[in-house]
């Protein structure tokens, strides 16, 4: 076929789709079948795998949202919802507070303002509005993209539907939490095992007048996309939402100093019991918005914000037996069962022994009573036994030198950097030998981060792998859906939902795709890095050079521990034929280069010696922005060396020696056309 009919069969298809969509959303009046919808859809996603020349805004393959069979569409989020990192003691904020001084190069001295906001226990909402009219209501759902929930929110009466103030901005997310109060959820108590599930429960229901029926309140407490905002701190930001007829938390404070954190802490945890609302925590932000910009963010959260957890309850029980789970990078996990227990409103029947050499420094036996503690939303562990109540025929635990699960031998392995050896057991077989291992590693492959398939959560992997319907990731992409069908609990529609879902993945983003293949030390953050650094998946994968290993020492953020462990994955025959075929079923889209237009275009930089007043994470963040590269060593490939106070001699030295441009902090500066 030459590429104009392709082209004009592609236009056909995507106004085709369009069409239907108007009709089935806009309309409530569809006019094919969804199962048509789904063919089409399909014929359309394939050609655009095929033909990479093919490239529409109006493709549904870029518009999310549209889709059969579910309640709600789903929309991006226009700045995506961050969680946040959770602080449980005093220790937890004073480092909170030490990395927040040093990524700013400020002293102790230095005086940072927390507002310091009660952490509802709700479901969080994104609420756009334009011109002062609400526009639009999300919830968060993975944090870039929400489902549509504005008619059920609509019927909030704490959510204005048009805001007249002068000064509210044009276009402006607010974001906040949706709860029921304690007193409202008597009545609903038969329904819903709590309040949190009660507001999540009715924000779902199909029909508004069912929502209308239960009593949600909405506090607002921060914004996402903004046009027009003139506004320097968030204590003001709050005293706006105010103005603008939004309501906020009357808990709300702005402190100074980790010392007076930890008293509103406690003095808000006296009053928990007596709120008419539940809070698990205290969010602290830092109030000044200029610092917030100038810290930005770490993977998915702030790092200029924390929730400080409210304390753990304890409780006495009895350990039954003691599990040994095997996890995805084969780390072997002892865990007790132990006599259900009440511990503050949860059952809790397994509690984490972390690892052997918990197991052994505690002296923990099956058959002991333990202590045990549960904080906020961590798996509950065993503090300590109590050796006076062990019965005399007690015996030590030994723990198992074989996988529980493939019987391969376990090994302890030798930490190069801490040159220590890891107190983690692990089994040493090759990945997918293992099936405890296999399972683990679909778990995670479709986890919220990775491919995030609608339909296809951890328990139905589960069970699909011990159907043999799947072993390896790119069987999700091969499924013989006529088998599912016959499942219990599964329909013509529910099957036809989920191979939309899948089909709906197999276009995905670089970062996510590097993260899904679940190899070890490559978390989120580092997947992001590799992406930025790789831009393409064929240039990740063809990495077989040494120099191309080297290279990604480069990378700012990947060491050796890294590297070896990617080395290792590709060595793999299996994890190649995994990654072969998957890109085969794949379309995996190119990271988005930052834009090449910045003043330190196709520059690379490295900082050696203390600066003054900015420090290394901040300068690698101000590179970035401006389109620049940092790198980790000298080389070559290096164009800038900034050179602080005290620097090392050697790096100085040897960039002269291969004529790089040597540089000091005004200089630098200078480039940005900044003052120092
Ligand atoms: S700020 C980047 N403020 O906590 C900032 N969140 O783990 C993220 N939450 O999903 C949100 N009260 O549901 C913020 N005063 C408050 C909050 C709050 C409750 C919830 C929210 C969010 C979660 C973050």
């Amino acid at each position: 076929m030459n590429k104009k009919l392709i082209q004009k069969e592609y236009k056909e298809k995507i106004n085709a789709l369009n069409k239907f969509n108007k009709y089935y959303y806009d309309k409530s009046e569809p006019l094919v079948s969804d199962s048509k919808y789904d063919e089409l859809k399909n014929e359309l996603l394939l050609l655009e795998q095929k033909y990479t020349f093919l490239k529409s805004k109006k493709s549904p393959s870029n518009i999310v949202g549209h889709k059969p069979s579910k309640n709600f569409k789903k929309a991006f989020h226009r700045a995506p919802m961050l969680s946040l990192v959770n602080a449980f003691t005093e220790d937890d904020l004073i480092n909170f507070e030490k990395k927040i001084f040093n990524f700013l190069s400020e002293d102790k001295n230095f005086k940072i303002f927390y507002s310091a906001e009660p952490k509802i226990d709700g479901i969080s909402a994104s609420l756009s509005y334009k011109n002062g009219k609400l526009e639009q209501g999300l919830s968060r759902g993975d944090g870039k993209e929400g489902e549509d929930i504005t008619l059920n929110l609509s019927t909030i009466n704490d959510i204005p539907k048009k805001i007249i103030s002068k000064d509210f901005p044009k276009e402006i997310d607010i974001r906040g939490e949706v709860f029921i109060k304690n007193s409202d959820f008597e009545n609903l108590k038969d329904k819903f095992a709590n309040p949190r599930n009660a507001a999540s429960g009715s924000l779902r229901q199909k029909n508004p007048e069912d929502t209308k029926k239960i009593p949600l309140n909405f506090i607002a407490y921060t914004y996402g996309f903004e046009k027009g905002l003139n506004i320097k701190s968030q204590s003001d930001f709050l005293e706006k939402l105010n103005e603008w007829g939004f309501k906020t938390n009357s808990l709300n404070k702005l402190i100074s100093g980790v010392k007076n954190l930890i008293l509103n802490y406690n003095e808000i945890e006296k009053q928990r019991a007596n709120l008419d609302f539940d809070i698990d925590g205290i969010v602290y932000k830092i109030n000044d918005f200029d610092l917030q910009k100038r810290l930005g963010n770490i993977a998915n959260a702030p790092r200029w914000a924390i929730a400080h957890k409210f304390s753990s309850s304890k409780g006495i029980s009895k350990i039954l037996d003691i599990d040994i789970q095997v996890g995805r990078t084969g780390a072997l996990t002892p865990v007790a069962k132990i006599k259900p227990i009440n511990i503050g409103g949860v059952i809790v029947s397994n509690a984490t022994l972390h690892n052997e050499d918990e197991i052994n420094r505690k002296d923990i036996r099956i058959g002991d009573t333990a202590i045990i503690e549960r904080a906020g939303d961590v798996i509950p562990h065993i503090l300590s036994v109590d050796k006076q109540k062990r019965s005399k025929n007690s015996k030590k635990f030994i723990f198992p030198k074989n996988c529980p699960s493939c019987g391969s031998e376990t090994i302890k392995e030798f930490n190069k950097v801490t040159k220590k050896v890891d107190a983690v057991r692990r089994c040493s077989s090759e990945g997918y030998y293992c099936d405890k291992i296999s399972i683990e590693k679909l778990k995670h492959f479709v986890s919220k981060e990775a491919f995030n398939i609608d339909g296809l959560g951890k328990k139905i992997v589960e069970n699909f792998w011990k159907l043999k319907l799947i072993k390896y990731p790119q069987d999700i992409f091969n499924l013989d859906f006529s088998k599912i069908k016959n499942l219990e609990g599964w329909g013509k529609l529910s099957v036809q939902n989920l191979k939309y879902s899948i089909d709906q993945k197999k276009n995905i983003s670089l970062e996510r795709f590097i993260y899904s293949l679940g190899i070890r030390h490559i978390g989120l953050e580092n997947a992001k890095l590799l992406s930025k650094h790789f831009v393409s998946f064929s240039k990740f994968k063809n990495l077989s050079k040494q120099i191309d290993f080297e290279d990604m020492l480069n990378i700012d953020g990947i060491g050796e521990t890294q590297v070896s462990s990617i080395k290792s994955f590709f060595s793999n025959k299996t994890n190649k034929k995994v990654v072969n075929e998957l890109e085969n079923a794949l379309l995996i889209k190119d990271a988005v280069q930052n834009s090449d237009d910045g003043l330190l275009n196709n520059k690379t930089f490295l900082v050696t010696g203390k600066l003054n007043g900015i420090s290394r994470a901040e300068v690698k963040s101000l590179i970035e922005e401006n389109s620049g590269k940092t790198i980790s060593s000298v080389s070559k490939k290096l164009n800038f060396l900034i050179v602080g106070e005290k620097p090392t001699k050697k790096k100085v030295d040897y960039a002269k020696q291969l004529k790089i441009k040597v540089i000091n902090q005004a200089e630098f500066l200078k480039m940005l056309n900044k003052s120092s």
